[in-house]
């Protein structure tokens, strides 16, 4: 894909795809192979002094790895990217490639669980502290950092009611104190916002959502500059957070229809939320699309669509939300989100189950609360699913 100009919708099908053809093939080579043959000692001494075109060993990388990556660096507009056998195995060598012992990181305090125990059960461990700061005040950063800090952290948006982070407010103060910024953008996927335009070094990715899409891959990406990715690249390495190719070829496909899945799952986020807004048994909707959001106009100039998630939040408490969740016909009852299909969660017994009352107010998540990921059905089919299990 050699145009520069190209716009996102034909980038997604055609990014990165650039490979040695295998009998003139449409769709990219799965390279279903641990590692891989020189026919003389001369070609593997090309590894040896860095040629990127010798391949060794795939957990250190493969060509069709490669593909994910190349597609994924064009989609987030920066030099280089990383895939990796998960978000978590993202987030986590990332972390660890910027931040060593004695060192601290200062982190939007709204994240997904999985980060969140990475940091307050593992990082001590070794002796790295993270200090949290409201994800919608994130000029108290400025306060939080110090001599040891090593690293800002966020996430935007947020699960679950779309919070979301003043990006270039972030990667100002980032830049004050000479501190890489990592954003994880899964909420948003690259179609919604490209992090890099406000000055974030890192995006992360759980491309298990958005990029995958259809709720049968398990993924992850750190994108960035190719001297970050180098850095981090040693962790994935070591640690052994690396995909399987045939994983890859699935993750590949998922991102070539990226635009048109992402597209048609804001519109029917935004249609199933100006419904919610309007039902009796509805108390709060949160979607960055609604001006009721306390953050739609900074979603308005930093973000190119909405998002496919819609946090609501019913009356009658946990029994409410039992009660719409239990009389659904189409909608899935399902933990994970950005799939094709349509899901609800209910995030006092999921993602927030560890937290107190006092925790939960000050995430702004009640008892009463059903997130919804709407996948790409026919918007008046969910708005009717909806209706009719609300009753
Ligand atoms: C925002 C966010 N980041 C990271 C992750 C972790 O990704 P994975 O499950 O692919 O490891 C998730 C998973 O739900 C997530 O929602």
């Amino acid at each position: 894909m050699r145009r520069t100009t190209a716009k996102f919708q034909t980038l997604a099908p055609h990014a990165g795809e650039e490979r040695k053809l295998v009998a003139g093939a449409v769709a990219p080579a799965i390279l279903q192979t641990t590692n891989f043959q020189w026919k003389t000692v001369a070609e593997f001494e090309k590894y040896l002094v860095g040629d990127p075109h010798t391949y060794i060993y795939t957990r250190y990388t493969n060509p069709t790895l490669e593909i994910a990556e190349r597609k994924l660096a064009r989609l987030e507009k920066v030099e280089n990217a990383l895939v990796f056998s998960s978000g978590m195995a993202a987030i986590t060598s990332t972390i660890l490639a910027f931040v060593r012992t004695g060192q601290e990181i200062v982190s939007a305090n709204t994240l997904y669980g999985g980060t969140f125990a990475f940091m307050t059960q593992i990082l001590p461990t070794l002796g790295i502290k993270t200090r949290f700061v409201p994800t919608t005040r994130i000029e108290e950063a400025e306060k939080a950092v110090n001599k040891k800090t090593a690293l800002l952290y966020l996430e935007s948006p947020t699960n679950p009611n779309n919070y979301i982070v003043d990006l270039k407010k972030a990667a100002a103060i980032a830049k004050r104190h000479k501190l890489p910024t990592a954003l994880d953008a899964t909420f948003a996927s690259p179609y919604n916002l490209n992090p890099v335009d406000f000055g974030i070094d890192i995006i992360l990715h759980s491309a298990t959502k958005y990029l995958g899409g259809h709720s049968d891959v398990t993924a992850g990406f750190a994108a960035g500059t190719k001297e970050m990715m180098k850095k981090i690249e040693l962790y994935r390495r070591i640690l052994g957070g690396c995909l399987e190719p045939i994983t890859a070829f699935l993750l590949i496909r998922g991102m070539k229809t990226l635009a048109v899945r992402v597209q048609k799952q804001n519109e029917n986020a935004q249609q199933v939320a100006e419904f919610l807004s309007t039902h009796p048994k509805v108390k709060r909707v949160f979607h960055l699309g609604l001006p009721s959001h306390p953050q739609y106009q900074l979603a308005k100039s930093q973000m190119r669509g909405f998002g496919g998630v819609v946090a609501f939040e019913v009356k009658g408490g946990l029994k409410g939300v039992k009660r719409t969740v239990n009389r659904l016909k189409l909608i899935m009852h399902a933990t994970s989100l950005g799939g094709v299909e349509s899901t609800v969660h209910i995030p006092v017994l999921t993602s927030h189950i560890q937290f107190s009352k006092k925790e939960l107010k000050a995430a702004d998540v009640s008892e009463g609360m059903i997130r919804l990921s709407c996948g790409i059905e026919d918007a008046g089919d969910l708005i009717s699913d909806l209706k009719q299990a609300l009753g």
